[in-house]
């Protein structure tokens, strides 16, 4: 009976859906008008594509083109190309025409073109929306007059190329169109970047701007500047920087977007849920981008709160509602050296608009070069290591960031006469670093129906009263049957679902199969009732009530990458606190790389991967999510041994208080694995991860572990003592040192360029002094741009 009805409605919606009247194609002398927005829209043949006027402000429309989504609400459609951002048209007597004379043109309201495709021919043409988005000007030939694709706005489509001739300009927010200030271009020297280019200032951000091109892994030698994303989820771009999206090797629709945040992102469509989410983004940190909080200003990132803007102590806000203005000062300084003086703040970075460097520089000569500066705004002091410091004295006061990483601090000058607090006003802000997110929530079954229902209502006019009782059968029916799902769904905001403790107790035959034990509780092997295999962590230490484990639990189980065991749920009754992960059927790097089941291939994707999620972990999430305890048991391998990470976040909620002021209390991690900050109780740092990351990286290359001792090295000539770093960096200074180091069980079956690339990174990665190492990030380009090109030349 159910399906009957709901065959009849799906009958009743596609002969509702072909009688709106959708073009093909526009032929000279035709054209669409503003008034008919709803109807006069160009349609791929695919479906997938939309052209037409688009509102983009009250009474204002733009021609562009968008994703065809039935299911958007509110115009709200993900739109990937437009014609006229800068000057939108009147929502009346608005037309775009295609001439006879073979011009394209947009006029608004008073006869006044507002866009046009500069295009002339006496023979007939036609446009076209092709399947691949790209609107074209065809003449019968087929010879392409006009295309969409040599004008891109701030997105590229799969197969679209950016050239030397075009670049992306993001749009000024997420509802405003128009061009923002930030643009992704191929710059003189042919390498591919992106460049805040603000109304007062414009600086290069990405790549990072302090290293060279051949540093970022870039050439600046191939001038042919080509850029394109695939439909597989390839890009490449003739500098060299190439990537594949996390989810790379199917076609589906995706694009790459300059966000209005100054980040460029690759989405891809989940089409079961007609959802969007990024599967890639070219800068790791939501406050890299500069400008994003304006002048006078830090921008500073965790992922409870997102990004937030606040204005450096005595300046205030220029305007609420758009932080991009600025702050202002409250005070006038007078050039007069006894009426300034210095304010500290530590962690503070201000990137740029240095107008005297000083290396080795004392407090005093730093503060004495600001004084005799009228310009000067103050100074950064940053410690270079070695006991050296570095002064940055500052005429503008631009792209600040917190950031507990940085090893220094700006001294802000102010008049003798303050009383300015080191409180400051802060903005909110919208971007958590669960961008990444994709988790397929779960759709309120209700919501579709009453929708569904309301457009019957009023679509179905004569019809009515009988539908209205058919409808209400099946809706009371649908109810019935979906209520049971719902209720273990009512946290479906979070993505993953609470479990009661009788069900994992069942799903675990009684806590029968234990496979493994650590980081604060055991692990079984579970079969959940929709018989999905999963891994069920136990917490040892249940001393936080429900509400405070949840809010843990529900940060954790947003995070969301590839290379990271995911959530799906949580059970906590009682005092019973249970975590639910998914289970990985190849077990962990440790058990793979005892039973020799690793060529160097897999090891070093192995090492790339592990050293992604901890970059996304690092910087996206900042220093707020530390690991503390990487090691090869806690990597597990995927059926195609793509590594994940497991046991993320639980530092956190095993010892909540003491994570403050970057001070634990007590030592955490596996002996071997530590970092020496741990002993010598000094800050803990992401930097205790990085070192970790290197060690296993160690294990990995040379098969030996640093928790065993006294094993014989290969030749049998030196003891191996334990020291596992100790001992790979003697063998450094040897010529083909290799050889000597690598995991017998690979033998000489290996490309020397990565592994030796792999075994620099690893020793860099343990240094002692925690500023040497390198962050996270900066380990997945290095072993990235090696990925691509083996000739490329390693700043070791
Ligand atoms: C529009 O869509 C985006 C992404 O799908 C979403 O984040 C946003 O909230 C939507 N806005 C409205 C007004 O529906
Ligand atoms: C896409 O990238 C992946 C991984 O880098 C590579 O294995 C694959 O060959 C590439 N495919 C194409 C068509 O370039
Ligand atoms: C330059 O880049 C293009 C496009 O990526 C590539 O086809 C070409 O081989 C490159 N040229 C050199 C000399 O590397
Ligand atoms: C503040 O920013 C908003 C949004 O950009 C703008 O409409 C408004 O005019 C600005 N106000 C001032 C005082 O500049
Ligand atoms: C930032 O502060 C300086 C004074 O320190 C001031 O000259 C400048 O105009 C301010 N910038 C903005 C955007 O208000
Ligand atoms: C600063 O020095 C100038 C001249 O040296 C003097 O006139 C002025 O009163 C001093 N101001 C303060 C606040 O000490
Ligand atoms: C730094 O400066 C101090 C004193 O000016 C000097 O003793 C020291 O050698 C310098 N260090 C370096 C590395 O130049
Ligand atoms: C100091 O603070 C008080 C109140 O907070 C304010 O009225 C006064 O103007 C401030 N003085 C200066 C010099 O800014």
């Amino acid at each position: 009976m159910a399906f009957s009805i709901s065959l009849f409605l799906l009958v009743l919606l596609f002969s509702f859906q072909s009688s709106s009247s959708s073009l093909l194609s526009l032929n000279k002398g035709s054209s669409l008008s503003v008034e008919k927005h709803a109807e006069d829209v160009i349609v791929s043949p695919n479906q997938m594509f939309c052209a037409g006027f688009f509102q983009v402000g009250e009474n204002a429309f733009s021609f562009a083109i968008w994703f065809n989504d039935p299911h958007t609400h509110n115009n709200n459609h993900t739109v990937v190309w437009m014609a006229n951002r800068e000057t939108p048209v009147n929502g009346r007597l608005s037309k775009l025409s295609l001439l006879n004379s073979g011009n394209m043109v947009l006029v608004g309201a008073g006869q006044i073109t507002t866009w046009s495709s500069n295009t002339a021919s006496d023979a007939p043409v036609k446009l076209h929306l092709q399947d691949d988005g790209n609107l074209v000007l065809l003449d019968l030939q087929g010879t392409i007059l006009w295309q969409s694709f040599d004008t891109p706005t701030d997105t590229l489509l799969p197969g679209q190329l950016l050239t030397r001739y075009t670049q992306l300009v993001s749009s000024r927010s997420q509802t405003n169109h128009s061009p923002g200030f930030y643009k992704m271009l191929f710059d003189d020297d042919n390498v591919l970047r992106l460049i805040y280019d603000g109304p007062d200032v414009s600086s290069t951000y990405w790549p990072p701007p302090w290293l060279l091109s051949w540093q970022a892994g870039r050439f600046n030698y191939n001038s042919s500047r080509v850029a394109v994303l695939n439909s597989i989820g390839n890009f490449t771009s003739s500098d060299n920087y190439d990537f594949s999206t996390d989810d790379h090797g199917t076609v589906m629709p995706r694009r790459l977007k300059l966000d209005s945040d100054g980040n460029a992102r690759v989405y891809s469509r989940n089409e079961a849920l007609k959802k969007w989410y990024v599967s890639w983004q070219f800068i790791f940190d939501a406050c890299t981008s500069h400008g994003i909080c304006g002048a006078n200003s830090t921008c500073s990132y965790d992922p409870k709160r997102g990004r937030r803007c606040s204005c450096l102590p005595g300046y205030r806000v220029k305007n609420h509602s758009d932080w991009s203005y600025g702050c202002e000062p409250m005070f006038d300084l007078t050039c007069s050296r006894n009426e300034s003086i210095f304010l500290e703040i530590q962690g503070v970075e201000l990137y740029g608009y240095d107008h005297n460097f000083v290396q080795n520089s004392t407090y005093i000569n730093c503060v004495n070069l600001c004084l005799q500066d009228c310009n000067c705004k103050g100074f950064q002091y940053r410690y270079d290591g070695n006991q050296i410091f570095s002064c940055f004295t500052k005429s503008q006061l631009l792209n600040g960031r917190r950031s507990p990483s940085f090893n220094g601090a700006i001294y802000l000058r102010l008049p003798i006469t303050n009383n300015f607090s080191k409180e400051e006003s802060v903005s909110a802000d919208d971007h958590v670093c669960s961008v990444k997110l994709h988790k397929d929530y779960v759709r309120k079954p209700e919501n579709r129906l009453v929708r569904f229902f309301l457009w019957l209502a009023t679509a179905v006019g004569a019809l009515e009263v009988i539908f209205f009782f058919l409808i209400w059968g099946f809706l009371i029916w649908n109810l019935k049957t979906s209520s049971a799902d719902q209720q273990g769904y009512h946290l479906a905001a979070v993505g993953f679902r609470k479990y009661s403790y009788l069900e994992l107790k069942k799903a675990t035959k009684g806590f029968s199969q234990e496979i493994g034990r650590g980081a604060g509780g055991i692990v079984y092997k579970g079969i959940l009732s929709d018989q999905r295999h999963v891994a069920i962590k136990r917490l040892y230490d249940a001393k936080q009530g429900e509400g405070e484990f949840l809010a843990e639990v529900s940060i954790i189980g947003r995070l969301n990458h590839m290379n990271l065991i995911e959530m799906w749920g949580y059970c906590a009754e009682g005092k019973h606190r249970l975590l639910v992960y998914e289970y990985m059927e190849n077990g962990s790097l440790a058990q793979n790389l005892s039973s020799n089941t690793l060529d160097w291939s897999k090891r070093y994707s192995i090492a790339l991967g592990t050293a992604r999620v901890l970059a996304y972990l690092h910087e996206e999430c900042l220093e707020w999510i530390l690991h503390c305890d990487i090691k090869p048991q806690n990597i597990l391998l995927d059926a195609s041994y793509q590594p994940k990470v497991a046991d993320f976040g639980l530092s956190k909620l095993l010892n909540r208080n003491n994570l403050n002021n970057s001070s634990f209390s007590m030592i955490r991690g596996t002996r071997g694995y530590m970092a020496p900050e741990w002993v010598l109780n000094l800050a803990i740092t992401s930097k205790v991860d990085v070192y970790s990351y290197g060690i296993v990286l160690l294990e990995m290359i040379t098969g030996k572990s640093p928790t065993t001792t006294g094993v014989q090295n290969i030749d049998g000539e030196e003891p191996y003592n334990g020291r596992l770093v100790t001992w790979v960096r003697e063998k450094r200074s040897a010529t083909s040192w290799l050889e000597h180091i690598i995991d017998p069980a690979i033998k000489t079956n290996y490309d020397e360029c990565k592994m030796n690339l792999l075994a620099t990174v690893a020793l860099d990665c343990v240094e002692e002094d925690k500023d040497v190492r390198p962050t996270m990030s900066h380990v997945v380009e290095m072993l990235q741009s090696h990925e691509s090109d083996p000739r490329n030349i390693i700043n070791a």
